[in-house]
């Protein structure tokens, strides 16, 4: 997702915007006699999809490459969540629709959302794609290129009830080779109003927990140490062994994928606040390897427009969930996900979400305005009635309450230690290491000698920068 505003952490499901666009590499040398080059657009589903995509690609023949000059198949994983992350999809393939004009023999791919949301449109206004492939058709690339190959535009954009891609084990392509990514549900029932995700993802459904599992087992014997479990709303995970009828739901997964090695460091996102049970957060302060940290959405802090935004709850019912989240895990982190600017939105009512930052006491938040998608809801049913400049006004309004709470959250952490994964160099300076405490803040630190990226060392804050965490090892 496009995290509007970059000087804040962007941790957990979300993928920041340095890394949107970023090209797909395993940085080995490929034997492969084709090539593809993928960029990806979006959420951390829409990454992840990009390495299940890279697996059946490689079964076709096809290995990655980072070269766009080498590849013979040029392919965007794209996002349709805010008009301004379509529309950095259509500058991308205007860069690709020149490279074909000079090599008329590459082919060019869309997938994921923009593909699902427009269709053949897409191939009508994008005269040189060869290839519109949506998010539960990606079994069907082989196919579709070897048609694209005679000549063919190929175009897949069913969705499916049951499509999880459970079978397939992704490439990781960008892999630090200590953090990944396990999908674990796909779709989205909720219908909230502004989101266009339910029409591009389709129905919710939830992978075969086993397979779950044997995708950590395989990252453990890799010697990754820590997975996320991705889904829109993943404390709706919900799986029916077909033999025995057991039904696992998402605490319960949890609890699996903690136990598969006690170092393995278990995140997830996204916790939809009308379903997180005190049944997850009981599990979540059992195991000390299941993170405390929680991404819990609020998007307004006023019930009227929650209403119309359909989430369901109202701000009474989000503060209790606040409340029972710092009750059972105290020293948990909570993110959320806000927009300003909704359909009919009040001053007072803007106001009521400024308050809610306060209250909750956000690390860090996605902030956006609200962006008009065509054949939601509340396209349908609301006038967007709110003026741009007004809802960028509201919007860094919000971005200065929580900056201000993220500073008084950081300062707060001056002189505590922490246990943190080594994720790797800093990036401003080689002589640092970056990683993470479980509260999913980064934290930077000069090296010591015998440690190395994926193992835990123990980091005593000193000094704290708006966004950063600085500290020292104490071993
Ligand atoms: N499934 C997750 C988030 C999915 S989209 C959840 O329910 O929380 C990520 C975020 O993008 C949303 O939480 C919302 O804050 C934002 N978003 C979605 N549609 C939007 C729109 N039309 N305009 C602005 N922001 C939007
Ligand atoms: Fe969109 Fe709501 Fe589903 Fe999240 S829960 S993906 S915001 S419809
Ligand atoms: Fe993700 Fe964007 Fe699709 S946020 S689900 S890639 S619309």
């Amino acid at each position: 997702m496009y995290n509007d505003n970059p000087t804040i952490p962007t941790l957990g499901k979300e993928i920041d915007e340095s890394k949107q666009g970023q090209v797909f590499f395993d940085g080995q040398k490929s034997e492969a006699k084709k090539h593809f080059y993928i960029e990806s657009y979006g959420c951390s589903m829409n990454f992840s999809d990009s390495e299940i995509v890279a697996s059946i690609l490689g079964e076709a023949g096809y290995g990655p490459t980072r070269d766009m000059d080498i590849a013979d198949l040029i392919l965007i994983n794209t996002c349709s969540i805010r008009e301004k992350a379509e529309y950095n999809v259509r500058r991308r393939l205007g860069v690709f629709n020149r490279i074909k004009r000079e090599r008329p023999g590459i082919m060019i791919g869309v997938l994921g959302c923009m593909a699902e949301r427009l269709k053949s449109k897409l191939m009508e206004e994008e005269k040189l794609v060869d290839l519109v492939v949506g998010p539960d058709a990606y079994r069907d690339l082989p196919n579709l290129l070897a048609g694209a190959e005679d000549g063919d535009k190929g175009i897949n954009v069913l969705l499916s009830r049951e499509e999880t891609y459970a079978d397939i084990s992704p490439m990781r392509l960008q892999s630090n080779g200590i953090t990944a990514f396990i999908s674990i549900m796909r779709g989205c029932d909720n219908m909230c109003s502004f989101c266009v995700v339910p029409f591009t993802r389709g129905r919710e459904r939830s992978r075969n927990s086993f397979s779950i599992l044997a995708e950590a087992n395989e990252l453990v014997e890799r010697g990754f140490k820590e997975v996320t479990l991705l889904g829109q709303n993943v404390d709706s995970y919900k799986w029916e062994n077909p033999e025995t009828k057991e039904v696992v739901n998402f605490a319960q997964l949890l609890e699996m994928v903690a136990l598969v090695h006690p170092d393995l460091r278990v995140r997830f996102s996204t916790s939809h606040p009308k379903d997180i049970t005190d049944e997850v957060l009981y599990t979540i302060a059992k195991y000390e390897n299941i993170c405390n940290y929680i991404h819990l959405p609020v998007q307004s802090g006023n019930s009227r427009v929650l209403k119309l935004m359909n989430r369901t709850y109202d701000i009474e019912w989000y503060k209790e969930r606040v409340d029972s989240i710092y009750r059972i895990i105290p020293d948990c982190a909570i993110s959320a996900d806000i927009i300003t600017g909704f359909c009919s939105e009040t001053e007072e009512e803007h106001q009521d979400t400024l308050d809610i930052i306060e209250y909750s006491k956000y690390t860090m938040s996605y902030m956006f305005f609200y962006s008009e998608r065509p054949g939601t809801m509340a396209a349908r049913k609301y006038e967007d009635d709110i003026p741009l400049e007004v809802k960028k006004r509201r919007l860094s309004e919000v971005i200065e309450v929580q900056s201000k709470i993220s500073a008084e959250s950081n300062a707060l952490d001056v002189g505590k230690t922490f246990k943190v994964l080594i994720e790797g160099n800093s990036k401003k300076s080689d002589l640092h290491f970056k990683g993470r405490n479980s509260q999913n803040k980064v934290i930077i630190f000069p090296k010591v000698d015998g440690y190395k990226p994926g193992d835990y060392i123990q980091i005593k804050v000193d000094k704290v920068t708006s966004a950063t965490l600085l500290g020292n090892a104490v071993v």
